[in-house]
């Protein structure tokens, strides 16, 4: 478990999954760099059958969709039910994979054998409770050679679009509670070390480990700040405080972004690991 006392799945139902949901066109936007390193190492196929694994609202299965083709077909799980409306109401082009959303816990569903050539996530997969036995469970759904690629974070110091708000923030916030660096959170695989050896325990082979270091386009000041502070790992810092501490939080890093980009739009750097391992 983690914050707090509540599941994951709990979280990603309740009000993170409606803020992610809200934020859904913003998120695609400032994340499109991440997601272009995702597809480049993906490896996907016309007429690939795909999992998108912790899909969220949706813009990676949509995109794997459109890779695959009409011939292809793509399989995009998520515990949020929230999230997943937003995506099944997204429209698809003609020409692209049919796409079964499904709500479920990527951890346990039964996926079938052997179905899928390749499966993805963007961010979707640090958040499991036994991450070894959930990393089999998709591997059993990979197809003999298939595919794992998937994005996830390095440390927060790593991370300018996290570290530099949480700076300015953590001043006006009660200190947090540490989370403990082996249990579900964005940081859960900050480690190579331990994506290393969880995909290892879990039966993959051939895990390669590369880092994806992209600037994040966020927008002008006050819809920067807006953007830190409503998605991401800051988020969590001023969820549950006052509305007057989290306007006094949203206009000081809107001040700080002021300061750094002028009138001109904010870019911060972000860091993650693309980890590709196969069945
Ligand atoms: C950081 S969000 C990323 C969402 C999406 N991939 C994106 O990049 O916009 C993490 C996602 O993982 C989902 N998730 C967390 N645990 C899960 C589980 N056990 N099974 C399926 N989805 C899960 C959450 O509901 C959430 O949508």
């Amino acid at each position: 478990m983690a914050d707090g006392e509540i599941t994951q799945a709990e979280y990603w139902n309740g009000e993170a999954g409606e803020r992610w949901a809200r934020n859904q066109r913003v998120l695609d936007a400032v994340f499109a760099p991440l997601t272009e390193a995702l597809f480049a190492g993906a490896d996907l196929r016309p007429g690939d059958a795909v999992l998108d694994v912790g899909c969220g609202a949706g813009d990676t299965s949509i995109t794997a969709a459109r890779r695959v083709g009409a011939e292809g077909r793509v399989v995009a799980a998520d515990v949020s039910g929230p999230l997943l409306a937003v995506a099944r109401k997204r429209s698809v082009a003609a020409g692209t994979a049919p796409i079964a959303w499904i709500e479920a816990d990527a951890q346990v569903e039964d996926f079938g054998e052997a179905v899928v050539a390749r499966a993805i996530s963007r961010f979707g997969v640090m958040f499991f409770d036994d991450s070894v036995a959930a990393f089999a469970n998709l591997r059993r759904a990979l197809a003999p050679g298939g595919r794992l690629t998937f994005l996830c974070w390095r440390p927060l110091e790593a991370n300018a679009w996290i570290a530099v708000p949480r700076a300015i923030v953590l001043p006006l916030v009660p200190v947090p509670e540490p989370s403990p660096p082996d249990g579900p959170g964005p940081f859960r695989f900050a480690d190579p070390e331990i994506a290393r050896s969880v995909l290892a325990a879990a039966g993959f082979r051939e895990v390669a480990v590369e880092p994806v270091d992209r600037p994040l386009a966020l927008g002008r000041p006050e819809d920067a700040a807006g953007v830190v502070l409503e998605l991401g790992p800051v988020s969590r810092l001023v969820r549950e405080q006052a509305d007057s501490v989290r306007d006094a939080a949203r206009a000081a890093v809107a001040a700080e972004f002021a300061q750094r980009a002028g009138d001109g739009a904010v870019s911060l750097g972000a860091a993650c690991w693309l980890v590709s391992a196969l069945r």
